[in-house]
């Protein structure tokens, strides 16, 4: 039983995952070696297993997306469970619904899990105190996106076969990146070097205690890295001007195609999307032979095939269920 993850012993109860944080090596590799085997499935002439017949995935999405939401529909399918979905956008919050109602709702339609994104930071580990269901952090403000990390860290094995002693570079607008903290947590946590690349205005107020290093150059590492990945301005959360101008930015963090003929042959390119061409990334980088960026979105159903599956095949707990005491102080002075 691994202390970090809070694992039952008799692997009954409900899990949920929250989080990267509270996940050693083991268990990150424990679901990578698991995404192995529902990849193959996917490659399959008919990409259906019946391991989930009649349970109930739920996504419960107050923050837009693409990408998640619909792997995590897929992954759920090809599993055999079936779906029901919430958006904020048609739903009754704009009528002055809470969150805790609109959850309460959803679960009664008979869902066993809840997959939760949300603006707020904290707010899936909230939904997993007020329910008796698993529950998935798909995006919480800028605090975890636990699968997305996951999918990457796949992506990246798949291609190099370990992690282990790569130098990664994530580059652009960490402060408000939910994908940055859980992929710092996630790479390192598989051995490799994270180094964060950006004007000191799109770092964390504090990185103390994160284990990087930092540049506020990209130009002087593009030659000396295994791995780039870029993040999107997140003008949603940005208050304040925390850059001159996005022409600005882009000018000394544009992943353009000449500075991507700057990496090594072997270097990877990823992106988590949705994808700003020419902000952080141009055209003709994003589809160099570097980029590994569609095999992201491929490899995101396979990952989310494997939570689904551990979470409610075994009842398991993966990562923390405590957001931390930082987190935490955040939380309790909002009302959800
Ligand atoms: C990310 C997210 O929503 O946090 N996208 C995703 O899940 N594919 C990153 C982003 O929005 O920039």
């Amino acid at each position: 039983m691994s202390a970090a993850t809070g694992r039952r012993p008799d692997g009954g109860g409900v899990g949920h995952l929250l989080g990267i944080d509270g996940m050693d090596r083991s268990d990150v590799e424990e679901i990578l070696d698991l995404t192995d085997t529902f990849a193959e499935i996917g490659r399959r002439p008919i990409p259906k297993v019946p391991a989930l017949r009649g349970r109930t995935v739920a996504t419960v999405f107050f923050e837009g997306s693409t990408r998640t939401r619909m792997s995590f529909e897929a992954a759920a399918r090809r599993l055999s469970a079936d779906t029901v979905s919430f958006s904020a956008g048609t739903s009754s919050l704009s009528k002055g619904e809470s969150i805790r109602d609109t959850v309460e709702v959803v679960s009664s339609y008979g869902a066993d899990l809840l997959v939760v994104r949300h603006s707020m930071a904290g707010t899936a580990h909230r939904v997993a105190g007020w329910t008796d269901l698993s529950v998935v952090n798909a995006g919480d403000g800028c605090h975890e996106h636990p699968t997305q990390a996951l999918l990457d860290c796949y992506t990246v094995r798949e291609r190099r076969g370990s992690l282990d002693g790569m130098r990664i570079a994530i580059v652009g607008d960490i402060r408000n990146s939910r994908v940055a903290r859980s992929n710092v947590l996630a790479f390192t946590a598989l051995g490799a070097e994270v180094v964060l690349v950006a004007p000191a205005t799109l770092l964390p107020p504090s990185i103390l205690g994160w284990p990087v290093t930092v540049a506020h150059e990209l130009d002087p590492i593009l030659g000396d890295i295994d791995a780039l990945y870029l993040l999107r301005i997140q003008s949603e959360r940005i208050t304040e001007g925390l850059i001159p101008s996005l022409r600005e930015y882009a000018s000394d963090f544009c992943l353009t195609a000449s500075r991507v003929a700057r990496m090594r042959s072997d270097a990877l390119v990823l992106h988590p999307g949705p994808t700003n061409r020419g902000v952080e990334i141009s055209a003709e980088a994003a589809s160099d032979h570097r980029s590994v960026i569609l095999d992201q979105v491929v490899n995101g159903v396979s990952v989310r095939m494997a939570v689904l599956f551990l979470l409610l095949g075994s009842g398991r707990q993966l990562g923390a269920v405590d957001a931390g005491p930082q987190w935490r102080v955040d939380l309790e002075h909002r009302v959800v």
